[in-house]
Formats: C-alpha cells, sequence, structure tokens
C-alpha cells in the first residue's frame, strides 16, 4: 500500500525564531501521524537549524533547489553534496517560481533531477501548467513534455525513484485551488504516461498535488485515486493547516 506524503515548501519566509515557533506548535501534532511520510523544506539559511529541529520527529528535511555542479566559481549556488550533508532527504526541482523566475528550462530541470538522484536525494519533480496554457487545452501536453524531458535523462527507473508533484501554476498562492476532480484527471494522465514506460512503476511513483492545499479541502483531494498527498506553500507556514493537512493525508 502506497503510503501518502505530504511535504511543506516553505519558500522564502521564515527567521530563527519563527521557524522554532512553527516547529514547536507543529512536531507534537503529528507525533502520533504513522503511514503518511512528512517533510519540509524551508529556505536554505536555515537547513541547519531546522534539521537539528526535526531530529527524531520523523518528519524529513527537504531543500527547495540545487545547483548541477558538484562545486566551483558559482556564486550564490548550493550543491546537492551540501544538501545532502545537511541532512536532507529530498530536493524540489523545476518549481514553477523556479522555471517562471528564473528561467529555468525543462532541460535545465532534467539535469537537476539526474544530479540530484546521483547525489542520493529524492528530487520532487514539479509540473504544471499556466492558466493560459489550460485555457488552450494544451495541459497535458505541457506536463507530457515537462515528465517526457526527466525520462530522455533518467529513464523511468530514475523518474520513478523520485516524487512527481503536480502543482496547476493557476492554482498557487491564490486560493484558485484545483477541483479534486481537475487535479485527478491530470494525475491520471501521469500515472498513465509512467505507466507506457512500466506499469509498475507508474503504479508506485507518488504523484503529489500542489496549488492552494489547506485544511478544508486536503481530504477531498487526497481522496481522488491518483493523488498521493500534496505539496503546501503557504498552508505550511501555519502549525495548524499544515497539521490539519498531514491529518487528512
Ligand atoms: O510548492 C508548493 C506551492 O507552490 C503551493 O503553494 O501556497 O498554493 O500552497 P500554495
Amino acid at each position: 500500500m502506497k503510503r501518502k506524503q505530504v511535504i511543506g515548501n516553505w519558500k522564502m519566509n521564515g527567521d530563527l525564531a519563527a521557524n522554532r515557533r512553527l516547529l514547536d506548535e507543529l512536531l507534537p501534532s503529528l507525533a502520533a501521524l504513522d503511514g503518511v511520510e512528512l517533510a519540509v523544506c524551508p529556505p536554505f539559511p536555515y537547513l541547519a537549524q531546522v534539521a537539528a529541529l526535526l531530529e527524531g520527529s520523523g518528519v524529513a528535511l527537504g531543500a527547495q533547489n540545487l545547483n548541477v555542479a558538484a562545486k566551483g566559481a558559482f556564486t550564490g549556488e548550493v550543491s546537492a553534496g551540501m544538501l545532502g550533508e545537511l541532512g536532507c532527504r529530498y530536493v524540489l526541482v523545476g518549481h514553477s517560481e523556479r522555471r517562471s523566475l528564473y528561467g529555468e528550462c525543462d532541460e535545465t530541470v532534467a539535469e537537476k533531477f539526474a544530479v540530484a538522484l546521483r547525489a542520493g536525494l529524492v528530487p520532487v519533480l514539479c509540473v504544471g501548467e499556466t492558466l493560459a496554457q489550460r485555457r488552450q487545452g494544451r495541459t497535458e501536453a505541457l506536463v507530457s513534455a515537462q515528465l517526457q524531458a526527466v525520462l530522455r535523462r533518467s529513464g523511468i527507473e530514475g523518474l520513478a525513484a523520485g516524487v512527481i508533484a503536480y502543482e496547476p501554476v493557476w492554482a498557487i498562492g491564490n486560493g484558485e485551488t484545483a477541483s479534486p476532480e481537475q487535479a485527478q484527471a491530470v494525475h491520471r494522465h501521469i500515472r498513465d504516461l509512467l505507466a507506457q514506460h512500466d506499469p509498475a512503476r507508474g503504479v508506485a511513483t507518488p504523484i503529489l498535488y500542489g496549488g492552494s492545499v489547506k485544511a478544508d479541502n486536503a481530504a477531498a483531494l487526497f481522496a481522488q485515486p491518483d493523488i498521493d498527498g500534496g505539496l503546501i506553500g503557504g498552508a505550511s507556514l501555519e502549525a495548524a493547516a499544515f497539521a490539519a493537512i498531514c491529518q487528512a493525508a
């Protein structure tokens, strides 16, 4: 039985005091929660602090990005090896904000995915369409292209070693959650594409939904047959809200 997964993406938020307050309130409410794989992804500067706060909690640490180089003259960047040394288990790759604000194309994302795998991290591949692309009927083609770039680089075995997060760009950060039916339709498309390469891995690969997941909509989303959990932005910064989402998984 595949375990549900909930990952909190803190984005560029938090500070040392707020991080401690959040986790001091959140972790006790998750202690009795088994059967769900949990992780939080703080900004780079707080990885060491959050790793220490998560110690023994069963909640894993993740990062929000990585550079494909192992080391060198890449000012401001962070390598997969550094993330691993700090205790990261997961790393987000291809988040829509990286694609739109920092020009990450499908091939760049595919390379980051491969480097994360090689470093022993679990890459969380973020895919999803803009509202314009959805209105043009291009959702499935766009998502397929994002997945196929990783399949070309890492194969189905590599892709299945990661996690996929479908995040419709038009639903991120604005309360415009995709309906469970809308999300399920794209998750089913992703699952079918994976199954064309390897039926067993198609079933086994976790596909999370992200985009305005809240305490009051999480259960309906997670009840969908091909939604294996959530990638949570804003609500992951509020202990009670994030705990409620994790408990709904
Ligand atoms: O990576 C998760 C994020 O993009 C979703 O953000 O605030 O809509 O939950 P939010």
